[in-house]
Formats: structure tokens, sequence, C-alpha cells
């Protein structure tokens, strides 16, 4: 593997691999990985020819109340572990080759980012435009054929999506699930700051999905009461909630009722770290399943 730090640098080596006619793969990450980075990796190993992962820690996207210093960093750990997923190249620009003195330009998808994560009352849209401005110009340096996220990141996945859109980026993206700890916490590099109760705490997250949807799957189809439900699994842990919200999967339009698929997502802080979450509930599913057990649809007749 090798390690670039300039964009005419991985620019003339990525231009070769292109002559011979190979694909490229990018995993934008901020380092710091986990099994979840590491997923994103070994998937684009899979399917591309040219891996390569980027490690920058964006300082646009973090907000004032953000502590963008302690964010944590091991780039030789980073190294071997990227390395031990086959990856060629890992991309660990400075500052300032990202943003040269003088930069100026904003990238901004409406909209979507204006709500969950994206709430003015939270870490605002601005966040968002701190994350749409770094990968486009990973997209501009990169020229990736395919891009790849995480689940567990799910708003920022779909604002990535819009946004390659809407600029024309000739880049396809995939979106990978979330990988998780056996109690189910979702991985993620901040779950380093949690101390051992904490830790324990944090399960209340995906405990809360759990039986929000276990409530679905029972056939409860109102987003009112399958957000209480979740919320009360971490009022009980004792978390500070940020929000619970269901909206569709599709365009983060608010829900009343689930009937097209639908993103529960949460946000709350367990001590002083913030951690997010998600569930998909699809409706056809189960539906399907509850009809078969009743022999009948709604309108009496067979499925
Ligand atoms: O998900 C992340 O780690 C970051 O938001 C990303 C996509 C690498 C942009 O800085």
């Amino acid at each position: 593997m090798r390690t670039i730090r300039t964009i005419p640098e991985l620019r003339e080596h990525l231009a070769e691999h292109r002559r011979a006619g190979r694909s490229v793969g990018l995993v934008p990450t901020m380092g710091f990985f986990h099994q979840g980075h590491l997923a994103l990796m070994a998937a684009a190993r899979e399917n591309t020819d040219v891996v390569v992962v980027s490690l920058f820690v964006n300082p646009t996207q973090f907000g004032p109340a953000e502590d963008l210093d302690a964010y944590p960093r091991d780039e030789a750990r980073d190294a071997s572990l990227a390395e031990g997923v086959g990856v060629d190249v890992l991309f660990a620009p400075d500052r300032a080759e990202v943003y040269p003195a003088g930069f100026a330009t904003s990238v901004t998808v409406a909209g979507i980012t204006e709500v969950l994560c994206g709430d003015p009352r939270r870490r605002g849209a601005a966040h968002f435009s701190g994350v749409t401005q770094v990968v486009a110009k990973l997209f501009n340096i990169v020229g990736p054929d395919v891009a790849f996220f995480g689940q567990k990141d799910a708003q920022q996945a779909l604002v990535v999506r819009r946004m390659a859109a809407d600029l024309n980026f000739p880049v396809r993206i995939e979106v990978l699930p979330t990988i998780r700890e056996a109690d189910g916490l979702a991985m993620s590099s901040r779950n380093s700051y949690l101390s051992a109760d904490e830790r324990q705490q944090a399960t209340a997250l995906s405990r809360g999905l759990d039986a929000a949807e276990a409530a679905f799957v029972g056939g409860e189809r109102s987003a009112e009461a399958l957000v209480r439900v979740a919320s009360e699994v971490l009022d009980n842990a004792d978390i500070d909630i940020e929000y619970v919200e269901l909206r569709a999967v599709e365009d983060l339009s608010e829900l009343r009722t689930v009937d097209v698929p639908g993103l529960l997502a949460m946000a709350a802080r367990v001590g002083r770290t913030r951690l997010i979450d998600n569930r998909i509930l699809e409706t056809h599913l189960p539906e399907v399943g509850r009809a078969d057990t009743a022999g009948t649809q709604q309108n009496g007749t067979r499925p």
C-alpha cells in the first residue's frame, strides 16, 4: 500500500491505472478505523480494481461546539489496518492541501440537510455542507467509479447521493449495512470516548431500535407510537436524547404512518459523547407475512 499526501501525486498515480482500464473505488474516511470502515474497504476491494481510502479529518464539518482537536487520530494504526484488507492507496493530505489559502467555495444540498442532524436546533445544515464540500473535492481529486459509505450515517449517505446526482458526478454510490458490536452498539470512532459505564448505557440506542422494529413487525404503523417505543428505551437508560424521529427513507419527509419505507433515526448523548443510529422499517415484508398468516388480504382476496 502506498501513502500519498498530495493531489498531483495521487492524480498521476491513478492516471496510470485508468490508462490500463482499471476501475477505482473510494472509501472516504476521517480515520481511526473500526470494523465498519474495514467492511467498506473490503467491499471496495471486491468490487473495484484500485482501492483508494482517504484519511482526512475534515475541519469544515465540525461545529463550534465540537472538538476537532480531540477527534481520535492514529495514522500508523490506520495504515496497517488498511493494508491488511488490501487497500492500494491511503490518501492522507494535510489541511492546506485540501483547503489552500483563499479557498472560498461551498457545496450545499438544500432540504434534506435541514432535518434530523441538520436541524438548526442541533448540528445545523452547515455540518452537511462541510461533508458535501469535502466529498465533492474527493470525487474530483480521485475520480472514483464507485464510492462506499455506511448506513450508520444514513442522512449523510442520502445527502451525498443527492449531491452526486445533482452535480452529475459519474460515480456510483454504494451504501453498506451498519457494522455492530456483539451487543448491538453501532461501530463508530466516537465509541472510543465512552467510559465503561457509558459503553454499557450506549447499548440503549440499538435496543431502542430493536424495540421499535419489534412493534413495527407486530403491526404498529403509527410513527408517533414507534418513536415513543424507541424513546422509552433511551429514557430508561438515562440517556440524553437529541432526537428520535421517523421519516421517509426516500426524501426524509415527515411520516405520520409508516406506509412507505421509513427511517427511524436517533441521536443521543451518552455522557459527553454524541452517538447516532438508525433502522429502516420496510412496510411490505411484514405485511405479506401478516396476509399469509391471515390467509386473506384486507379486501378478502387471497394474496
Ligand atoms: O463519514 C465520515 O467519516 C465523513 O463525514 C466523510 C464522509 C469522510 C467526510 O469527511
